[in-house]
């Protein structure tokens, strides 16, 4: 645990969630700043749907340096916020807000996270082609990250499939790569080979997270291999029947704690000014997350 010493100079951080109960974020931070001796703190809070205004004023009126934000409030927070930055007004969500001075400034690390997560591994976006498996909140940050990073082409797959094409029309329009939308029964169809052609797969529904590990996307059998990054934005269990499967077949895979770790350094240098520790809080996320589960391994 971090070695807390709160003085009247403490800088307070946290994040804004509903529920907020079993955030790994407050350790991952909390171990950064005492890892560089600074003064701040992070809490969490929780905040309701109603409760959103007044925390988001709470945040200029307690001087709050910064929050997260997480579900289910990273769109809502939209019209409370100053300024936003341009990656958070692309992907239309905020999950980063800085405090300066009063003037709040509303940002999105999730994308930032994602690729400094696959650029761990060695992935190169530009040029690349990518396969986004859902269309909510997350996959939205995903694919303008990507978008922006260079990729050349998105293939989207969607339950919904009016979000895939919705979400596949605005990264193009956005970012200039090509993007194709698709439903998820296709995944069976040109899913492989759409599969099969991509540098990069994203997974970024819930499917597969506890307490449905059994579940996975219905992609056919020996389409992954050597050379491919497959990503699952589940890290509870840490690997999936998708990543399994990815792994049998010889491709990279990397689950989402990584992204989880990548947002929580991109936020910490936006309150800081600091670049974050990263193995510090590597460790702490990953430290957190194992004794959380041995605890209880329905969490
Ligand atoms: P997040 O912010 O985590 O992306 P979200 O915005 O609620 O959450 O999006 C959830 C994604 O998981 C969506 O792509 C959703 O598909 P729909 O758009 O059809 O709802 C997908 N999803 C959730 N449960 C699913 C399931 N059982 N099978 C397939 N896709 C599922």
């Amino acid at each position: 645990m971090a070695d807390l010493r709160i003085n009247g100079e403490t800088r307070v951080t946290g994040i804004f969630g509903d529920p907020v109960a079993h955030t790994l974020s407050p350790a991952m931070h909390n171990s950064a700043f005492a890892a560089l001796g600074l003064n701040f703190v992070y809490l969490p809070f929780h905040v309701t749907k109603d409760g959103l205004g007044a925390a988001i004023a709470a945040v200029r009126a307690l001087g709050i340096a910064g929050v997260n934000i997480t579900v289910p409030h990273k769109e809502d927070v939209l019209p409370y916020l100053d300024e936003i930055s341009e990656d958070a007004r692309i992907i239309g969500a905020v999950n980063t807000i800085v405090n300066r001075g009063g003037r709040l400034t509303g940002y999105n690390t999730d994308g930032s996270g994602f690729l400094r997560a696959i650029r761990e591994e060695g992935f190169e976006t530009r040029g690349a082609d990518a396969v986004v498996l859902g269309a909510g909140g997350a996959a939205r940050a995903v694919c303008v990250a990507l978008g922006k990073a260079g990729v050349r082409r998105i293939t989207i797959f969607n339950r919904t499939y009016r979000r895939a094409s919705s979400l596949a029309e605005h990264v193009a329009k956005a970012t200039g790569a090509e993007a194709e939308a698709f439903s998820w029964e296709e995944l069976e169809t040109s899913g492989a080979a759409a599969i099969r052609a991509a540098g990069i797969v994203a997974q970024t529904t819930s499917l597969g997270m506890h307490p449905q590990e059994n579940e996975k996307p219905p992609v056919p059998g020996g389409i992954f291999h050597k050379g491919q990054l497959v990503v699952d934005l589940v890290y509870n269990p840490p690997q999936t029947g998708f990543l399994r499967a990815a792994a049998a077949g010889g491709a990279a895979t990397q689950n989402g704690l990584a992204m989880l770790l990548h947002q929580g350094a991109a936020a910490f240098e936006l309150w800081t000014g600091r670049e974050a520790p990263v193995e510090i809080m590597r460790q702490a996320l990953m430290d957190t997350f194992v004794r959380r589960h041995a605890d209880n391994p329905h969490l």
